[in-house]
């Protein structure tokens, strides 16, 4: 197991216990955030946005003040949730269409966040690093993403 896949699987302990006597979107996504923002390193962001009435609306995250509303398709996020998949990008200067909120960001991870094949949201990770994010990032953040979904209240 390499050190990546075990700090995940750490992290997904953490969150899991984190988790277990909290069901509430927007309190579980914030501790969420802070969890991923403090214990991964090389991150200038980490939060979500969440689908309503058809775009994708800013909700709890770690890091400086970020662009409020972004339309399905748009950006790394639009896309994401659009395709209902992981995005990873290791420059986002060379991403069609990415939206800059943090100039500092370089690299970027979407995962959707979704409940009975249907997209609520989306978990974005920024990183100033280039090629930050790989294929065990996107593996551990889905695992994570599996333990958020199963052990919060999600009304699609
Ligand atoms: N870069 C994202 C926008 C959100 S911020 O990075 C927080 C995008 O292209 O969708």
């Amino acid at each position: 197991m390499t050190t990546k896949t075990q700090l995940y699987k750490d992290l997904n302990d953490q969150l899991r216990a984190l988790l277990a006597d909290e069901h509430d979107l927007i309190a579980n996504a914030a501790n969420f955030a802070s969890l991923l923002y403090h214990g991964l390193p090389g991150l200038n962001w980490a939060g979500f946005y969440f689908l309503k009435n058809d775009g994708l609306v800013l909700g709890p995250f770690q890091g400086k003040v970020a662009c409020t509303r972004i339309a399905m398709g748009k950006g790394v996020c639009g896309t994401a949730a659009e395709f209902r998949r992981t995005v990873v990008v290791k420059n986002v200067h060379e991403f069609p269409g990415h939206i800059a909120c943090d100039g500092a960001s370089n690299s970027e991870i979407v995962v959707p966040v979704s409940k009975d094949s249907q997209v609520i949201g989306v978990l974005d990770l920024d990183s100033p690093q280039f090629g930050r994010f790989d294929d065990d990032d996107r593996a551990g953040l889905e695992l994570l993403m599996r333990s958020f979904v199963e052990l919060t209240e999600i009304v699609p």
